[in-house]
């Protein structure tokens, strides 16, 4: 099966619009030359438009890391999907800290993926169990069960090129900003054992073998490696070391050697 690797960059809550400036030009140099992985960014709302306007011609594509699944309305603060659709390609979906801080749960994942598919959007919906499941054995049954409920209820096809317009990102909790990552091997097992045979039971294997499944927590250039030459693992979700241009330019260097 033949995926590109795709490299994302989750900026979480950091970089002013004064401070993008100065990270996304460094970025847009160091990436030009890479091919054969596809690179994402996704800053917070407030500097999307002028990420955007950086990013022109740079073949680095944008993305979100929220949004509401209603169309529009009242609903203070929210963005909508047409909203981040008018200006970005993907967005990040289910991210353990909108779980973990701002209640979301595998029905309110749902219906954001369904709503950002409906406008053509390209979810990065994100799995993973905490330390406390990881350690009571519940690795299987929580992402099986993250994975199942986030997309049940959705249709998906391929496109011309054989592409899934999804990416799944498993990011056990306990490896999200601890410098502590999971090994490469663990991780390529619960791809291999856990959510791709979840994908098979609602997608069939073709369209399963399809969808990207990325790595995510505490990925840096040093270990980056580790994980893109796992057969599983089509990339990574990449927060920390995403803030800072020659670790980002190192992770998808190390991708697009695979
Ligand atoms: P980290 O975060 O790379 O800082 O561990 C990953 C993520 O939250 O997506």
């Amino acid at each position: 099966m033949n995926r590109t690797p795709l490299v994302a960059g989750n900026w979480k809550m950091y970089k002013t619009i004064a401070e993008a400036r100065q990270l996304v030009p460094e970025l847009v140099r160091g990436l030009k030359e890479i091919q054969g992985v596809q690179k994402v960014i996704c800053p917070p709302f407030t500097s999307l438009m002028s990420v955007k306007a950086l990013l022109e011609g740079s073949g680095i594509h944008l993305g979100a890391q929220n949004l509401f699944w209603e169309k529009e309305g009242a609903y203070t603060g929210e963005v909508s999907p047409t909203m981040v659709a008018e200006v970005c390609e993907y967005v990040i979906i289910g991210h353990s800290e909108r779980r973990i801080y701002f209640g979301e749960t595998d029905e309110t994942v749902n219906r954001k993926i369904k709503a950002a598919l409906e406008v053509g959007l390209i979810p990065i919906f994100c799995v993973g169990e905490t330390f406390d499941e990881n350690e009571k054995g519940l690795t299987v049954s929580v992402v099986r069960r993250q994975v199942e409920a986030g997309l049940q209820g959705i249709e998906l096809r391929q496109n011309g090129h054989g592409d899934v317009p999804l990416l799944v990102a498993y990011e056990p909790v306990w490896a999200i900003g601890t410098g502590k990552a999971a090994s490469g091997e663990f991780a390529n097992e619960v791809v291999r054992e856990i959510i791709r045979p979840a994908l098979a039971s609602l997608f069939g294997e073709k369209i399963a073998g399809s969808i990207r499944v990325l790595y995510g927590g505490s990925v840096k250039a040093s270990n980056a490696a580790e994980f893109f030459e796992q057969t599983e693992i089509d990339g990574a979700l990449v927060g920390g070391a995403s803030l800072k241009a020659d670790e980002f330019i190192g992770i998808v260097c190390a991708a697009a050697v695979i």
